[in-house]
């Protein structure tokens, strides 16, 4: 048995806060902003929207787009780094909330968060242990950030995206690879917790932004190697990139490696800015929207980030 997905679904808050705006808060400016990371824009949850509020918007989006609905569902796995609370889970949260049964949990992997979802999910259907998973990557990094710090705030934004994945004769996902490497966790970190005795305290995330740079760029090069030789790829083989969406700059690159023209990229960081684990399946969604990835095309989705922590996925859409 093999998985597939067989609807895709976003939610973008409403709230838009351009580069300009930012630009009064703190001392930086849209060409800097713009230049640096291709953002323009990015969207920020409303007071009374926490993150299951927007996985729960689209997960209806993407049960509507495979014709199902939530009593299909059995399981549940969201990627965040900003559940609602420490406990329930937001998969949870989400299950109680839209009537769904089964197994739910949350999965912690920052930027990584919807490619280890989406694996999990992939695992536990070849292995006959779910039939139909709603996978989510959903963020309120907005409640993360110290608007003071202009290395960091002006680069991240609120989001969710949902994928259905369904059991299937023929593979979806073909191929995915996880890794980690915790020796760089200082590099990018909210330094705050339960068992560390800081909750409490504000947690506010940290980066050194060129050094992070500089390892996402290296890892990502050698997974999309990775991908193209344990799959007997060439370059330019691939009909769509859907990377996370933390740099332009940071794409373009791998881009490159792949052998792909900037025409095959899937961006959308110039509307969403970096909305960690949303950021792939919001991107994918779009483009399904679109009508720019149509039934049968190859894909591959790739993300980086905090931990560190990476993952590929390679998918027959
Ligand atoms: N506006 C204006 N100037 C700024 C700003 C800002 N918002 N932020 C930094 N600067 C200044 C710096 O102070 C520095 O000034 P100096 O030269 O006088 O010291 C200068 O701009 C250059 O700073 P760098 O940090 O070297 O800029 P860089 O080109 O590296 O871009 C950025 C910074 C955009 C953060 C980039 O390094 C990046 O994208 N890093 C990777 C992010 C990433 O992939 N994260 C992983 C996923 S996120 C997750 O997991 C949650």
């Amino acid at each position: 048995m093999y998985s597939h997905v067989s609807g895709t679904g976003m939610y973008l808050p409403e709230r838009a806060l351009t580069n300009n705006e930012l630009a009064k808060i703190v001392n930086t400016s849209d060409e800097w902003i713009r230049t640096r990371t291709g953002i323009e824009v990015r969207h920020i949850a409303a007071e009374n929207e926490a993150t299951s509020h927007l996985a729960e918007k689209a997960a209806y989006s993407a049960l509507e787009a495979s014709g199902l609905g939530p009593k299909d569902i059995d399981m549940v796995v969201v990627g965040t780094c900003t559940p609602d609370l420490i406990l329930p889970n937001v998969a949870c949260l989400l299950q109680e909330r839209m009537g769904m049964t089964g197994i739910a949990f949350s999965v912690e992997a920052a930027c990584s968060g919807f490619i280890y979802a989406l694996t999990i999910a992939d695992q536990f259907i070849r292995l006959g242990q779910a039939k139909c998973a709603l996978v989510v990557g959903a963020e309120t990094m907005s409640r993360l950030l110290d608007w003071g710090d202009r290395e960091t705030c002006v680069l991240f934004g609120d989001g969710a995206g949902a994928v259905i994945l369904e059991a299937a004769e023929n593979p979806g996902i073909l191929f995915s690879d996880l890794g980690a490497d915790g020796k760089h966790r200082d590099l990018l970190c909210a330094d705050a917790g339960v068992s560390s005795l800081k909750v409490g305290e504000t947690a506010k995330l940290h980066m050194k932004g060129n050094e992070v740079f500089k390892v996402a760029v290296r890892t990502l090069e050698a997974m999309v190697d990775k991908v193209l030789l344990e799959n007997g790829l060439e370059q330019g083989q691939i009909d769509w990139f859907v990377p996370h969406q933390a740099n332009v700059r940071i794409i373009e690159a791998t881009a490159k490696r792949l052998g792909l023209p900037m025409e095959r990229v899937i961006l959308t960081i110039k509307e969403h800015g970096n909305t960690s684990a949303a950021s792939i399946p919001m991107a994918l969604d779009t483009a399904v929207r679109d009508g720019r990835i149509k039934r049968g095309d190859l894909l591959l989705m790739e993300a980086f980030g905090a931990g560190f922590t990476w993952g590929s996925c390679l998918l027959r859409y």
